[in-house]
């Protein structure tokens, strides 16, 4: 067992450690040589094909599903088509409005998830093309599917879910990519650019993972409490919500994300002192409203780690602690941000003395709808 944790003490932090190596797998064969261009030989789908989407659902369960919020972000902004996230569980039940024209793309590291699995079928029996994304060869998902592009994260074994997620996200940069280079809506460069970025993501995960130890204390103090917050505005807080999951999963401390902007209407009744506010800020655009927002939280006596840019660092003078992340695009940001998020989760698990890598209640993949 200890060898095949590779000298890690779970699966998890080993996963978590992974992660540069799923970047690089997962982005391997599909740049081109010069790296300024995707390339998917692996899709069926023609560029006509891909020209006729109108509409693009994405639909998963867990972690998956949060891949898919930020994978809304990343098609609308690069390939400018409507996207809408849906849980899978809820997907089939709305009557969702689903034609020959839509896209849908099922998420699913095991690909074989029931509610994911059903939500599948249910957009082919409606006329849709589906496309997965899944960590799987071989599994339900990849075999039903239209089209499939694998994550190669490597076997997840941690109920937790990382580096599949991560991939996950990978997968959505290829993806939205490659639409915009067929659709003609980024410039070459700004496509090279991008792929210029996303080459330097696994060695800036490798500089986030050598300053893990900067994480411990703060978890050791959140595992103290029973409730806190997770706070961010577009990407980062489609982040926080991936962090607050995590952190439930495994450490059992109650937490809820919320859009920075929307605290002011209710949940700021919540805040008071002492309690620890987790604040992402690596959105350029939106950074000084964030900065308001955590200045809202401070003076209602939040204990806040600011999750930010590293030259966004005069936010140290409004936060108590700081967790700075490399530079990159900001629509990559979430393939950084999320790695602190991850190690804060297992360091306040393991303070809390539980069961790491299987917490209660949870199982790996759900077949059962
Ligand atoms: C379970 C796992 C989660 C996972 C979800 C979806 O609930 O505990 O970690 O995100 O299933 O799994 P999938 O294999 O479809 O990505």
């Amino acid at each position: 067992v200890t060898a095949e944790k590779a000298g890690f003490d779970h699966f998890m932090l080993k996963e978590i450690y992974e992660q540069p190596k799923a970047y690089r797998d997962t982005m391997g064969a599909r740049l081109n040589d010069e790296g300024t261009r995707v390339v998917l030989p692996e899709l069926k789908m023609t560029e006509d094909d891909i020209r006729a989407i109108r509409n693009i659902h994405i639909v998963a369960c867990g972690t998956a599903y949060h891949a898919g919020l930020v994978g809304k972000s990343v098609i609308e902004k690069l390939a400018r088509i409507p996207v809408e996230t849906d849980v899978a569980s809820e997907y089939r039940y709305r009557s969702p409005i689903i034609g020959k024209d839509t896209l849908v793309i099922v998420v699913s590291q095991s690909g074989e998830t029931a509610d994911t699995l059903a939500a599948l079928r249910e957009a082919q029996r409606c006329g849709a093309r589906v496309l997965a994304i899944t960590n799987v060869v071989g599994s339900s998902v990849a075999r039903e599917a239209d089209d499939v592009i694998t994550t190669w994260a490597g076997p997840e074994i941690a109920v937790a879910s990382t580096k599949a997620y991560t991939s996950q996200l990978i997968a959505f940069y290829l993806l939205g990519i490659y639409m915009a280079q067929v659709l003609g809506t980024q410039e070459d460069a700004a496509v090279a650019e991008l792929l210029t970025a996303m080459q330097a993501l696994p060695g800036q995960v490798e500089a986030i993972l050598e300053q893990s130890e900067v994480l411990k204390a703060f978890a050791e103090s959140i595992a103290k409490h029973d409730n806190l917050f997770f706070i961010g505005r577009g990407l980062d807080y489609a982040v926080a919500v991936e962090g607050s999951l995590k952190l439930k999963e495994i450490s059992y401390i109650h937490s809820e994300a919320y859009a920075a902007g929307e605290l002011k209407h209710g949940t700021l009744a919540l805040i008071e002192e002492g309690i620890p506010v987790i604040a992402l800020a690596t959105q350029e655009e939106l950074f000084e409203k964030t900065a308001s927002n955590i200045k809202e939280v401070k003076a209602r006596g939040a204990h806040v780690l600011g999750v930010v840019n590293e030259d966004e660092l005069d936010l140290r003078k409004s936060v108590d602690e700081i967790f700075a992340i490399p530079k990159t695009m900001a629509l990559l940001a979430p393939a950084l941000a999320v790695v602190p998020l991850q190690l804060l989760s297992y360091y306040a698990s393991l303070a809390r003395g539980n069961d790491v890598d299987k917490p209660r209640n949870l199982a790996k993949s759900v077949t059962v709808e």
